[in-house]
């Protein structure tokens, strides 16, 4: 017993402290944009729902009744006023209101009284729906997201309809008397039918993947970190956002800490992406051993004037061209630690552990060990987004190097630390010139990103953005 409590009790910080490390945040502008958005598409749709056939019976008194069937019912004509929606934090969810929907049908309708069957066509007025549906929102054990229908009420001002053909003229005066019993049944079809898109949709939320492979070697986990939390004017949804190395799935040894997106209200949605997702992603390649390099004479340009010749390095290792001349050399580059990012106000760092070993490669292939170096760089940029496009710059770097061991007797590493700063500006410039051109925003199917902003923060970035639905795409 007492045991398995204490097992459980170890267990209660990592299952319920994890923090999201990317938060996904939708204001009150957002849901009016999608909800107009949607409205549209909701028109175009209706117009291809199909009714479900309508029966009833007239009583006739003394003469008995005549059953009646309203069937093959399409909806011709409707206009649907804007809908409202609202974050509704009672149930943590939305409520949807429409008010004053009036729709045109028509249809046939089939008759039997006694032995004397009739038919013909309809048209049909249903005025002054009233709508009013509650979801609340959830996250199920796997951590998708869910949606539950907690209350459905719908209303039908009135109904008309004009009977043509068969004996409508005989029915046509009696359609005062069972307009009330249409009018019921076309209120019962309706919340069922909206609760029955309600599910559709949570079954379509409940197949979603929590968790996306970017590459061969790292996988991405988005499952929900806790509840959705709204209030009156966003909806956030935490997210784990943690990347693993696919082939071992192991969290690194550092956790997310909790961060705070500050409200955007003049934006759709904001996400913050905590430098621990970033972090993840960088433990997942080291610890998966992806992070060496082995450089050889033949990876150098040609046209650079230094090689890895042995014969070469006497202006900064005086001795090795003596102990070995003429030799190739290769070097061996690792991390030595998780290279780690951090996010400060405007800026992004990144601090770089390396280790390098030479070696120089004798005539018979085997490579004989010659010093090995640590060398630490930091990095410091900014990043932002111009023209739909995320672009940086690299402003400075700090570049030691200090010999831990060498085979070849001690030597200075200031002229190969100052050769490497030389080589590291060259480098930095080419790739900000990659940067300021910068790449390409992920642009969605049916929407696009527009007004984007990006501000690093204390452990997080946050990217704020108002989205525009593409023209002819909808949501299909
Ligand atoms: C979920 O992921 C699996 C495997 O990565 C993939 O085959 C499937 O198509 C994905 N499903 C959806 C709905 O994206
Ligand atoms: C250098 O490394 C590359 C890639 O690992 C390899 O293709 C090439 O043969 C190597 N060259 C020498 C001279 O070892
Ligand atoms: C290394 O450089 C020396 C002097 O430049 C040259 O004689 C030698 O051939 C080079 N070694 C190799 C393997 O290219
Ligand atoms: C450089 O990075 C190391 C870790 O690699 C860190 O300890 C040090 O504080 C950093 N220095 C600066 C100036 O950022
Ligand atoms: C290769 O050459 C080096 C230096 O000449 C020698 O020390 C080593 O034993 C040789 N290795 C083999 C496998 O012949
Ligand atoms: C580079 O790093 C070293 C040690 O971390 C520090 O003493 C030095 O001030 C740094 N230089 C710059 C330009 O940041």
């Amino acid at each position: 017993m007492l045991p398995s409590m204490i097992t459980v009790l170890m267990l209660i910080p990592f299952t319920c402290g994890q923090n999201p490390a990317i938060q996904v945040i939708l204001t009150n502008k957002g849901l009016q944009y999608g909800k107009h958005a949607g409205a549209g598409w909701i028109q175009d749709k209706l117009e291809l729902v199909t009714f479900p056939d309508i029966s009833g019976e007239i009583g006739l008194s003394i003469l008995g009744s005549i059953y009646y069937t309203l069937t093959g019912i399409t909806i011709t004509k409707c206009d649907l006023p804007e809908p409202s929606v609202e974050f509704y934090q009672d149930v943590t969810g939305f409520k949807t209101s429409i008010s004053g929907l009036s729709v045109a049908l028509s249809g046939n309708w089939l008759t039997n009284f006694g032995i004397i069957h009739d038919g013909g066509s309809f048209d049909m007025a249903i005025f002054n729906v009233d709508l009013t549906s509650v979801v609340t929102l959830g996250k199920d054990p796997d951590g998708h997201l869910s949606v539950t229908s907690v209350s459905c009420d719908a209303q039908v001002g009135d109904v008309d309809v004009q009977f043509h053909g068969g004996a409508s003229w005989m029915f046509q005066p009696l359609v005062k008397h069972f307009k009330g019993h249409i009018r019921g049944e076309i209120e019962d079809k309706i919340c069922p039918c909206v609760e029955e898109y309600i599910v559709i949709l949570e079954d379509y939320l409940q197949v979603m993947n929590v968790s996306f492979d970017v590459d061969q070697d790292l996988t991405l986990d988005l499952p929900l970190t806790g509840l959705p939390v709204i209030d009156a004017s966003n909806l956030n949804l935490g997210f784990k956002g943690e990347f693993y190395f696919i082939k071992t799935h192991t969290d690194p040894p550092f956790e997310s800490k909790p961060f705070t997106v500050p409200e955007q209200p003049g934006h759709m949605l904001s996400v913050g992406l905590s430098e621990f997702t970033l972090n993840s992603a960088s433990y997942g390649y080291y610890s998966a051993g992806l992070l060496q390099l082995l450089i050889n004479d033949s990876m150098i340009p040609p046209g650079c004037p230094l090689h890895l010749n042995t014969s070469a390095m006497g202006p900064f290792i005086p001795q090795l061209p003596k102990i070995f001349p003429g030799l190739l050399m290769n070097l061996q580059a690792y991390a030595r630690e998780v290279p780690m990012f951090s996010f400060q106000p405007g800026a992004v760092k990144l601090d770089l552990q390396c280790a390098v070993k030479a070696f120089a490669i004798q005539p018979n292939g085997t490579q004989t060990p010659l010093f090995k170096l640590n060398v630490d760089l930091n990095f410091s940029g900014k990043a932002w987004i111009a023209d739909g496009r995320l672009k940086g710059n690299i402003l400075k770097n700090n570049l030691t190097m200090t010999l831990v061991s060498s085979e070849v007797g001690t030597f200075s590493t200031d002229p190969l630390e100052n050769l490497a700063k030389m080589g590291s500006r060259v480098i930095l410039a080419k790739l900000n010139e990659k940067l300021a051109v910068g790449v390409i925003l992920p642009r969605m199917r049916q929407a696009q990103l527009v007004n984007t902003v990006l501000e690093v923060d204390e452990g997080f970035i946050a990217i704020s953005s108002d989205a525009e639905v593409l023209p002819d795409r909808g949501f299909d």
